[in-house]
């Protein structure tokens, strides 16, 4: 626990705490939906799109890891029980029964969207209080908002392709 990390923060520390951990949960939470998607994708431009939820699901694990740094220096505790994580989430977890790779793309875009309101919250919280959990918030920000336009573009293609193959093949 960082004794000048507390007094610097100028909020109230259980608030900001709570915020986190749900932030922390969230961040689990898509980290898994995309693991789980990666196994179980198939469909149109699935070797590709498997890469991008690897190369996602690494970067909501190192969100969760910072998010956790920061709740330690602020004195409080990271959620200690993966049960905790669905009851704590405000980003609901979407449980991916059906694999089609436009359906997965669907549904964590949006958990992006859910993602970028929760950051937009907590520098709006932070900003002027708290530089450091700001600047951590708008880091994570800045991958979700790059989260987010991936899953635009990718659906758009995919959109794209499907009408190019359906007025060709009639
Ligand atoms: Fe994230
Ligand atoms: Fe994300
Ligand atoms: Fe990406």
């Amino acid at each position: 626990m960082g004794i000048a990390a507390q007094k610097m923060c100028k909020l109230n520390h259980d608030e900001i705490i709570t915020v986190l951990n749900q932030a922390y949960a969230e961040e689990w939470l898509a980290y898994y939906q995309y693991w789980i998607g990666s196994q179980i994708i198939f469909g149109p431009m699935r070797v590709t799109i498997q890469e991008e939820f690897e190369k996602h699901a690494k970067e909501e694990l190192e969100h969760a890891k910072k998010i956790a740094e920061r709740i330690i220096q602020l004195g409080g505790t990271p959620l200690l029980a993966p049960a905790e994580w669905m009851q704590q989430a405000r980003c609901g977890y979407e449980i991916p029964n059906n694999a089609l790779s436009i359906e997965l793309l669907k549904q964590n875009l949006d958990s992006e969207r859910c993602a970028i309101a929760r950051y937009q919250q907590i520098c709006e919280m932070c900003w002027g209080k708290d530089y450091e959990t700001f600047e951590i918030s708008r880091q994570i920000l800045h991958d979700e908002l790059d989260h987010e336009q991936d899953w635009e573009d990718f659906i758009k293609d995919l959109e794209e392709g499907a009408i190019f193959f359906q007025k060709f093949h009639h």
